[in-house]
């Protein structure tokens, strides 16, 4: 057996009792939002990456400037909001607008949100193959414990060949990309747990005398999302996280999806697991001004990119016509998620109905988030009280 790095320089071994304050200070995961009671849970997803979930030019004062992002942050803090979800990119997606290309890191953005704000839940999306886990998960306990145990990181395993070239390597098969994921989010675990020290060794990492300190303020460890649809990404989210976040198209899907999820992480793994979505909501006094800056957005899209995204999605697979077009709409307005277009009465409907297809939660886009943050606050949200999906 050869010595450690601690053996040879003298030092002493790590005494395997942390201090008083290295602990983690709360039972349990109260302190996160994202945990709470409400019924259907409100967040805001993409705010950190150019043009949002729209691929497209319609008109929207929403720009990446950091003043802009605090501003959009503050306001859904300030309503209650459970959760900010930021897009993990390392480069845009071409086309006429570069979609998404013009973006702030979200461990960064994220612990600067985090003393920013009050109460709402604060979340890293992060590519597991671009971080060492003893760097991410020292990164989550900073901000976790900056937040006072508000922080929680999505895991994803990277799906954008482009991107992953741009670490030299390259991308891993896919089933191959969520075996690093267990192993990553593993290490990563048995750091925000584990006392004293260990050595890891296996197929993905290799160390000695590892150890971090402090704990996270959540305890066992920060909140976890994970946005894998697949049979093995479900598998993945089944055992290690508690939010899915999935992008399904009908309520019939939904449904079923839902189910799946939930019954395979508690028959497998004896654990729950909330299911959440996104998509973008367009929320007008009237149905025909819904409807008609929904269709704006679509007639002044980037097909440019979509077309870039689908490709890149569906890894070359031939489609007809009308369907790319109709799967173009959808990444155009939404990035492929569940679009809720209407009056706040119609917009509450369809989050009822996402409800009670067992969706747990909506994390939403808007043409401009900062301008349109007040309207869902003071319309959208009362009603989302008299349908019984929030308590005030
Ligand atoms: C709500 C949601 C958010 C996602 N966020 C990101 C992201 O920020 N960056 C990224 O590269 N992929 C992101 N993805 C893609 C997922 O990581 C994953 O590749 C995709 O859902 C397909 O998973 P599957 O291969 O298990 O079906 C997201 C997916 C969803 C549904």
């Amino acid at each position: 057996m050869t010595q450690s790095a601690n053996e040879r320089l003298g030092l002493a071994p790590t005494d395997p009792r942390p201090p008083a304050e290295t602990q983690p200070v709360e039972d349990g995961r109260r302190t996160n939002p994202i945990f709470n009671d409400q019924k259907m849970k409100l967040g805001l997803f993409g705010q950190n990456c150019s043009y949002g979930l729209i691929m497209s030019h319609a008109e929207s004062s929403f720009e990446i400037s950091w003043e802009h992002n605090l501003s959009i942050a503050r306001q859904a803090d300030e309503l209650g909001f459970e959760a900010l979800v930021p897009v993990a990119r390392w480069k845009g997606f071409g086309g006429s607008t570069n979609f998404n290309g013009n973006c702030f890191e979200t461990y960064t953005w994220a612990a600067a949100t985090a003393q920013a704000t009050e109460n709402i839940g604060i979340f890293a999306t992060s590519h597991l193959p671009t971080v060492h886990p003893i760097v991410a998960a020292k990164q989550a306990v900073t901000i976790d414990r900056i937040s006072h145990g508000r922080f929680g990181v999505n895991l994803v395993m990277g799906w954008v060949p482009p991107e992953m070239e741009m670490f030299g390597g390259e991308q891993r098969e896919h089933d191959q990309r969520y075996e690093f994921g267990q192993a990553w989010i593993d290490l990563a675990t048995q750091l925000w747990t584990e006392t004293g020290s260990f050595d890891v060794d296996n197929e993905f990492f290799s160390g000695r005398d590892l150890e971090a300190y402090p704990k996270p303020w959540q305890a066992p460890r920060p909140a976890l999302l994970n946005a894998g649809n697949s049979p093995r990404g479900v598998e993945f989210s089944a055992r290690n996280v508690d939010v899915n976040f999935a992008s399904l198209d009908t309520l019939e899907n939904i449904d079923a999806y839902t189910k799946k999820v939930r019954g395979l992480a508690k028959d497998k793994y004896h654990r729950e697991i909330d299911v959440m979505t996104y998509g973008l909501v367009v929320c007008r006094p009237t149905e025909a001004e819904a409807k008609r800056d929904f269709q704006n957005v679509v007639d002044k899209g980037d097909w440019g990119a979509a077309g870039n995204v689908i490709n890149i999605a569906l890894s070359g697979a031939s489609q007809s016509f009308d369907h790319a077009r109709e799967m173009s709409e959808r990444f155009i307005a939404g990035w492929g998620g569940y679009p809720l277009v209407g009056t706040p009465e119609q917009v509450v409907q369809g989050l009822k109905e996402l409800s009670d297809a067992g969706m747990g939660g909506m994390i939403m886009g808007m043409i401009d988030f900062n301008e349109e943050m007040k309207f869902f606050g003071d319309e959208v949200m009362p009603l989302m009280i008299e349908a019984g999906l929030r308590h005030a």
